[in-house]
């Protein structure tokens, strides 16, 4: 598939969840769904930093990639600090709600700004190879189960370029 595609479909999922964590009442489904959503992005982070990130970096990408791995982690640190707080925390709700800020503004970032500049850069079929990479590396860590748990260890310093 192609990666640009693969990564706004996954934008797309964790929007979703995102939307029916803010409807569940249920202090599981809250926790099932934050879950979801902390693996989810475990994953889409992955992703990018160990595949598209690197292959997108050229003079006209780099500043906006170097801020991407910044959001990452900060995203990060929200999901380790839900993570180690838990649903019964009276703040837990706030963490998910500013979690959510962060993420819909860099996917809309990276939609806007950074995908548009790595379509012109990469040609369709590097696209094509890419996306079956990160499917690949996706697939792995969904195997491995709870991908959400690397997060934590991934909080000192944002990902190398
Ligand atoms: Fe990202």
């Amino acid at each position: 598939m192609d990666a640009i595609k693969l990564l706004k479909q996954q934008h797309d999922e964790v929007e979703e969840a995102f939307g029916k964590m803010d409807k569940a009442r249920d202090a599981r489904r809250k926790q099932a769904l934050f879950e979801e959503i902390a693996d989810a992005l475990a994953v889409h982070a992955a992703i990018e930093e160990n595949h598209f990130y690197p292959a997108s970096k050229s003079a006209g990408t780099e500043g906006l990639l170097r801020e991407s791995v910044e959001e990452h982690l900060s995203v990060k640190r929200l999901i380790a600090d839900a993570m180690k707080a838990g649903p019964g925390d009276p703040q837990f709700a706030a963490k998910v709600a500013v979690l959510q800020e962060q993420v819909l503004e860099h996917a809309k970032e990276e939609e806007k700004e950074l995908f548009p500049k790595v379509r012109k850069l990469l040609s369709k079929e590097q696209l094509e190879d890419l996306g079956t990479a990160m499917e690949e590396m996706a697939d792995e860590l969904k195997e491995a189960g709870q991908p959400r748990m690397q997060v934590p260890g991934e909080t000192a310093a944002p990902a190398s370029l």
